[in-house]
């Protein structure tokens, strides 16, 4: 089993290359759409994933793609199933094996389901060609919260969720999302992000986890989208390697960050900066963004089968970015470049 897990880890951590995360449920998936004008249905969401997971040349910069279940089952343009698609071009599948948010404890907070019967869907996933597995909790930042509760809780969940992909052959991305939204300051969200991650790997290990088979997909340490004055990108990038260092343990693989809601250029540009800090970072570092790869397509795209070569562009060039910054060979300029 843990030959599987290394193999599936040597797939995904690669240098110059991150994750993409097309797992939109299709709450989210419809809002995005949305965005653009474009009824969200089974056909035009899988429209949507069509053009990025069929983009040529994405496997330069991109070695694996988390899937929504119901992708699992699509087929592309050219009428080969997603998986597949993935697989033929080197980038490993992963599915999304949570079930989404759920209020906790009468409070504010939420929690994330999906324990319940997951070794089951991950023996129907695994037939279906995934090989690695995310599972996302939520914290919000605010006066009371997140609550020790919580955070907790979240982090029991977490390994517990872990242990289960492992004991199944899969590589899990443990994802404990410090939300964005709020007037915070960096350093309340330094502060929290450093108490949320102690916790995960201390209920990791109690889970007896394999760590060097697991990946970590954590935010940025950043200031709150509606702070009064927000940090720049040179504190931002200190900051989370900091709070890294701190917290991570050295033998994880790989850290691949969320996007947050970070623009496309601002999370390109935070992940350049913290590999160029000339700090020694004992784990691979690098992307597994969702909006900040895909936004630029979804715009160009439009719903319009005439504008898919455009949207795919859009798409590569956002990856190849993230791509460059992962060696910290992003420069602002690149921007305006074809
Ligand atoms: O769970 C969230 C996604 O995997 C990452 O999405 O980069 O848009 O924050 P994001």
């Amino acid at each position: 089993m843990s030959q599987e897990l290394k193999q599936t880890i040597k797939d995904m951590v690669i240098v110059g290359k991150g994750i993409l995360a097309a797992d939109e449920s299709v709450k989210t998936a419809t809002k995005r759409l949305a965005s653009i004008g474009v009824e969200s249905t089974e056909e035009t969401r899988r429209q949507y994933r069509n053009v990025m997971l069929a983009a040529p040349g994405m496997e330069k910069y991109i070695c694996g793609v988390i899937l929504y279940e119901e992708t699992l089952h699509q087929k592309s343009n050219d009428g080969i199933l997603f998986p597949e698609v993935l697989s033929s071009k080197g980038i490993v599948p992963g599915i999304k094996v949570d079930e989404g948010l759920a209020d906790f404890d009468s409070s504010a907070e939420q929690y994330t389901r999906g324990l319940d019967g997951l070794g089951d869907r991950l023996e129907k996933y695994k037939e279906a060609g995934t090989r690695f597995a995310k599972w996302r909790a939520v914290y919000s930042i605010s006066e009371n919260t997140p609550t020790e509760k919580l955070i907790q809780r979240n982090a029991h969940d977490l390994a517990k969720y872990a242990k289960i992909c492992q004991q199944h052959g899969f590589v899990p991305i443990v994802e404990p999302e410090v939300l964005i939204d709020g007037t915070h300051s960096i350093d309340a969200c330094h502060k929290v992000n450093e108490k949320v991650l102690r916790a995960v790997f201390d209920a990791l290990n109690k889970e007896n986890v394999i760590i060097d088979c697991a990946i970590l997909k954590p935010s940025m340490v950043i200031s709150g989208k509606e702070a009064n004055s927000r940090a720049g990108v040179d504190e931002v990038a200190r900051r989370t390697v900091k709070c890294l260092k701190a917290t991570v343990p050295e033998e994880l693989p790989s850290i691949n960050f969320l996007s947050g809601g970070q623009t496309p250029q601002e999370a390109t540009a935070h992940l350049n900066r913290i590999h160029t800090l000339g700090e020694d970072l004992p784990w691979y570092v690098s992307f597994s963004y969702a909006r900040a790869l895909q936004d630029p397509a979804l715009k160009a795209w439009q719903g319009k089968d005439e504008n898919i070569p455009k949207a795919q562009k859009a798409f590569v060039k956002r990856a190849k970015l993230n791509s460059l910054a992962t060696m910290g060979k992003y420069k602002e300029e690149m921007e305006n470049e074809e």
